[in-house]
């Protein structure tokens, strides 16, 4: 008998479709969660695993035991495998963080990029090079990075991975970096990188989006004016999140156990809510499917809404449904439209 379709089956002839996986994912603790990564997605990121401070905790030592778990699931199941991220602000180790001399730090930065970048040469198929270098006004983030190694650093990370990495596609990856401003920033950064003669291959939109307020149009100028840059396109981190951020400060956390307004569908939520993601995220689809020649591949930031980033930020304790699969790990509304759109 024909096994299921998943939605990598649906959209085979139109862009690839990802799944980013935290650990519980990688060392297949649930069996009925990575049936539905294999049967749903043919792409896959890891979520944290890859990132400096798990790979590289200390100044001499790196630490590639998940993240060779996840190369390996990778090739036995035939997925393409998107790395996730040599170079960003957040999420560095301490040591990192404490350099103060600065060539130190660039030796940190050299060694970091050559040693994770030729260890997953030819096991890995793209490299997230940079994320989240913009500010929202397009300018550059006053990172560490920035600090210490002045703008260049940029082209620098791109000219160390192309060359520790040679067959390894390379991207450029922010968030909101479809809105106007910032997409004029990311299209200068990646000018630069270009006119510099490193490579860099494609851009990564990340696509964490609220329910009801897509941004359409800035997605679709951004499709375009990214592929007229000669770049890949690719929805990177997609999920649509149902909770408003209607709350700041550092009490808020205190506030929520108090104040349930602050969580409302910690209970469960309404069906009409659901049906309003679903067609946000058919209409997405559907944008994506008019661009499909400009675009390689879609991933979904996590599987099942119960494993969701978004449960855990800004505040822990907040019940989230960002995603395509319940908590349950059955199909939502959302993904029956996307899979209705392809019959
Ligand atoms: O693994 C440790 C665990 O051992 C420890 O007990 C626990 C206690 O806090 O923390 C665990 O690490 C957490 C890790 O996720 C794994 O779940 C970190 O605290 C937590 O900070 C980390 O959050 C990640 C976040 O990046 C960090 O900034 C999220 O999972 C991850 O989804 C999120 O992903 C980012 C992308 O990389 C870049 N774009 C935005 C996106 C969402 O923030």
């Amino acid at each position: 008998a024909e096994a299921e379709q998943g939605l990598k089956d649906a959209y085979r002839s139109d862009f690839l479709i990802g799944a980013a996986l935290n650990k519980p994912q990688i060392e297949e603790t649930d069996a009925k969660s990575n049936a539905l990564i294999l049967r749903q997605f043919n792409a896959v990121t890891p979520e944290n695993c890859m990132k400096a401070e798990n790979i590289h905790p200390e100044w001499d030592r790196y630490d590639f035991e998940l993240a060779d778990k996840l190369v390996a699931y990778s090739q036995k199941n035939n997925l393409q495998l998107n790395g996730h991220t040599l170079i960003w602000h957040s999420q560095l180790p301490a040591f990192a963080n404490q350099i103060q001399n600065l060539d130190s730090f660039k030796t940190f930065f050299e060694n970091h990029i050559n040693t994770v970048a030729s260890r997953f040469s030819g096991k890995i198929f793209s490299w997230d090079v940079v994320n989240e270098a913009l500010n929202e006004d397009g300018t550059l983030r006053n990172s560490i990075f920035l600090q210490k190694m002045g703008p260049d650093y940029i082209t620098e990370a791109f000219r160390l991975a192309a060359k520790a990495s040679p067959n390894t596609e390379l991207y450029y990856n922010d968030y909101n970096n479809e809105q106007p401003q910032k997409r004029a920033g990311c299209i200068e950064l990646i000018k630069k990188v270009q006119a510099a003669g490193v490579r860099i291959d494609g851009v990564g939109i990340q696509g964490h989006w609220h329910l009801g307020k897509v941004p359409f149009k800035e997605i679709e100028e951004s499709i375009l004016a990214y592929h007229e840059l000669g770049l890949k396109v690719m929805i990177t981190e997609l999920d649509i999140e149902v909770l408003p951020r209607n709350f700041q400060g550092a009490d808020v956390a205190q506030r929520m156990a108090s104040d349930p307004s602050l969580n409302p569908y910690a209970q469960g939520i309404p069906d009409s809510i659901l049906q309003q993601q679903a067609t946000d995220y058919e209409n997405l689809f559907k944008l994506f499917l008019k661009h499909k020649d400009k675009i390689t591949r879609v991933t979904f930031w996590g599987v099942d809404d119960g494993q969701s980033w978004l449960n855990g930020w800004p505040v822990p304790g907040r019940t989230n449904y960002p995603l395509l699969f319940d908590r349950q790990l059955e199909p939502k509304a959302a993904y029956h439209k996307l899979m209705g759109l392809k019959k």
